[in-house]
């Protein structure tokens, strides 16, 4: 153990608990369920997107992208655009400015984007779809019109297109997300050889794309050095430093707004094209707004990556798993640091006595893959929680039953203690509710005509993050109201609301009179919308904004004061003033505090604790997915007809927007499980289905009535007991379909997405 590993123990055992945390408890604002604040805004149409900001001079942006996946431009000539009508500019890396490649995300700890190539700097091609020229007209027609006459001849070199033919090559990355890429523990092949039962199977998962309503967007503005960007974006201070990189420009003079996000699923973070808008904008000392076209969205921001997946378990009668092994291959780039982490829900979830984990990446030619929702648990889940079934089938035992006995007391690879565990409890429940024991584990047991019914079960599981570097800042005023400051994002998860609910609890508010203010870096760092952190991040923030608020009060109410001696330890929070904990007749408002000291506001900022407890303890959310759906026998299309989601996610802020994140995650992975696929044609490394008309996403029809449910229990080491919500949903999804397909229709489809023809 090294000394920072040492000391690092040393502040662990002495950091306190959440649990200590009295907001653990109280529910005057929290568990109410609360339509959207900025609900509103949006269904009036007065919320201002990135795309929607109206400037003087305002020009527009299109790109022009290549055809080859691999090689050098030969030639390019833009006189024809440059002379169409209303073009302001036409550029390419012969005149971009120089800039050095920008800050990769998870590599730099100020990086926002998800490759580190260069953007627009010489002629190489990296993959099929890269930016080759940007047109900047007076209208977007006219840009778009321009971009069609750019006329590029390229030297085409041999591309890494095919996973298949290329996992000779593949290599072994340092860490997956931090995580050691293999994990052994005793001897699985063995143990595997030696079972009772045993099944060693294959799953395959395609390339998926991002399809958020709200296409990528920027709307940016150089004033002298300053930088302004209008951004949909997960990540606004991200963004920031790593602009502030590529214009080499000091962070203060980057400033980046995104006060409303239409849906963010991992993938609205910085790609070429705020770059390449910001360049633009400098060569033209005008503003430039980007959009990009949904055929754009899929060239050059990638999504998630294909994978094929090993999954090997053994069992005896009794007792637990004899050998776990969950290895495989995904599709990475050399330039980018995704991995794909689909073994992770291996290492947590069931106690076996050997495990062999281990995880390969083949780097091709194409756009940087970068997380898309529960980036590999929905498509590691689909592969461990498919096999889980066929062993259960393989022992004719209940796969629920199977899990209860294979429910580990800690952590099978890294032995820490679990903060909160209550999967058996969710399944129970889900059971029960969805009516679990009418299903007849014989295949093609129930049907409906020509309709095949079957009932499927497979686990939710996705980690429990916070990120460090948030502070918050609190101004109180002597109205009586607060504002709670803190650049984090709002995507549509109902982050502003249930951020505006924590503060109201949190300061003894009514939630009436909290403001949350958020999506701006001129505000108190946040930390990235995503990994489902951002809940505990801010809130942590937040305490500590308020524990410092706390103390500043008490001081100022002075030696006057009911309050007079008590330390800030002695204090709560409640009903708009300060009290003494053990006797809260001894209090004073706020309003009177800062009347008394002829004071219109006071306001507090602190830093988040460091997150110290994932260190501590294996903390995850968990849930059991049912799905009930038809598989019609003629045409081999499927119907999900019913679902439950039981989940397991501590404490829940506001159950009207958890519901909505988990029926969204859900929704999402119906999509997984049963259309979304992007199509590379493997000779050009081209995707051939850019676009909602050939890319599938659930629509209304294919979504069926989706009941969800939780435990509800807080986790004593996270703050308030929450969990992150947004990612968990799609978890499980894929599985639990393909398990009801199987007792429909006696198929086992191991190759994602469930497609008619795999059933004909
Ligand atoms: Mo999520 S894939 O971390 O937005």
């Amino acid at each position: 153990m090294s000394i920072i590993q040492k000391a690092m123990q040393t502040v662990i055992r002495l950091m306190p608990d959440a649990a200590s945390d009295p907001m653990i408890g109280a529910d005057r604002e929290i568990g109410k369920s609360l339509s959207r604040i900025d609900g509103p805004l949006k269904v009036t149409g007065q919320a201002r997107f990135a795309a929607e900001v109206p400037l003087e001079r305002l020009t527009y942006a299109t790109l022009v992208h290549s055809t080859i996946a691999r090689g050098r431009i030969a030639t390019i000539d833009v006189a024809e655009a440059e002379a169409a009508p209303g073009v302001v500019l036409v550029m390419t890396y012969k005149n971009a400015p120089r800039m050095p490649p920008p800050l990769q995300m998870m590599v730099d700890a100020k990086g926002a984007a998800a490759s580190s190539l260069p953007v627009m700097q010489d002629a190489t091609i990296h993959w099929n779809g890269e930016p080759v020229a940007v047109v900047v007209a007076e209208t977007q027609e006219q840009a778009d019109y321009a971009a069609t006459l750019v006329h590029v001849t390229y030297d085409v070199e041999q591309a890494a297109t095919s996973f298949d033919h290329l996992k000779h090559k593949a290599r072994t990355p340092a860490s997956i997300l931090g995580e050691p890429a293999n994990i052994t523990v005793g001897k699985a092949e063995a143990a595997l050889g030696k079972a009772k039962f045993s099944i060693d199977q294959r799953y395959r998962t395609p390339h998926q794309n991002h399809a958020a309503i709200e296409l990528h967007a920027a709307t940016v503005l150089w004033e002298g050095n300053k930088l302004t960007v209008h951004d949909t974006t997960q990540m606004v201070n991200l963004t920031r430093s790593t602009l502030a990189a590529v214009f080499r420009i000091p962070e203060d003079n980057v400033h980046v707004l995104s006060p409303f996000v239409g849906g963010g699923f991992g993938n609205k973070g910085l790609w070429s094209h705020q770059i390449l808008a910001a360049a633009a904008a400098r060569l033209i000392d005008r503003p430039v707004r980007i959009v990009l076209s949904r055929a754009g969205v899929f060239r050059i921001t990638g999504g998630r990556t294909l994978t094929e997946q090993r999954v090997a378990l053994g069992a005896d009668d009794d007792g637990p798993l004899t050998a776990l092994i969950h290895t495989g291959f995904a599709g990475m780039t050399e330039h980018n640091d995704c991995p794909e982490q689909f073994t992770f829900p291996a290492r947590h979830l069931y106690a076996a006595k050997s495990f062999l984990i281990d995880q390969k990446v083949i780097d091709l030619d194409m756009v940087a893959n970068t997380f898309m929702r529960a980036p590999s648990e929905s498509i590691g889940t689909f592969a461990l929680e498919s096999a889980i079934d066929e062993l259960a089938e393989a022992m004719n035992v209940d796969p629920i039953a199977l899990r209860r006995r294979i429910e580990p007391e800690k952590d099978p690879t890294s032995g820490l203690a679990f903060s909160s565990r209550n999967i058996v409890e969710a399944y129970r429940r889900g059971a029960e509710r969805f009516g679990w024991d009418r299903r007849n584990a014989v295949p093609r047991s129930q049907r409906d005509g020509d309709w095949l019914i079957g009932y499927g079960v497979a686990t939710a599981t996705y980690p429990y993050y916070r990120m460090p570097g948030g502070a918050a800042r609190i101004r109180l005023g002597v109205d009586g109201r607060a504002i709670v400051q803190m650049a984090s994002h709002e995507m549509g998860m109902g982050t502003a609301t249930t951020q505006a609910m924590h503060a109201a609890e949190r300061l003894g508010l009514p939630v009436g009179n909290v403001t949350f203010e958020y999506g701006d870096t001129d505000l108190p760092p946040g930390t990235i919308a995503g990994g489902s952190s951002q809940t505990a991040s801010i809130i942590a923030a937040v305490t500590a904004a308020a524990d410092v608020l706390a103390a500043d009060l008490i001081k100022l109410a002075g030696n006057d004061s009911p309050l007079a001696g008590l330390k800030p330890a002695d204090v709560a929070m409640r009903d708009g003033g300060l009290c003494e904990r053990d006797n809260p007749q001894k209090s004073e408002s706020y309003v009177s505090i800062l009347q008394r000291a002829g004071r219109d506001e006071i306001s507090a900022e602190a830093a988040a604790s460091m997150p110290l407890e994932t260190q501590k303890y294996s903390m995850h959310s968990y849930g059991a997915q049912f799905c009930e759906l038809r598989v019609n026998e003629v045409t081999g299309e499927t119907r999900v007809t019913r679902w439950l989601g039981s989940f397991d996610t501590g404490r829940i802020v506001n159950p009207k927007t958890a519901a909505s994140q988990f029926r969204g995650g859900i929704i999402m992975g119906l999509g997984l499980a049963l259309m979304e696929d992007t199509v590379f044609d493997e000779r050009t490394g081209r995707i051939m289905n850019p676009s909602l008309a050939e890319y599938h996403v659930p629509v209304h029809l294919d979504v069926p009535d989706i009941d969800v449910i939780w435990t509800d229990v807080s986790d004593p080491h996270s703050p308030m007991g929450v969990h992150g919500i947004g990612e968990i949903g799609i978890t499980g999804v894929g599985a639990a379909v393909a398990n009801a397909v199987y007792n429909a229709t006696g198929k086992r489809i191991r190759d994602l997405p469930i497609t008619l023809d795999k059933l004909m």
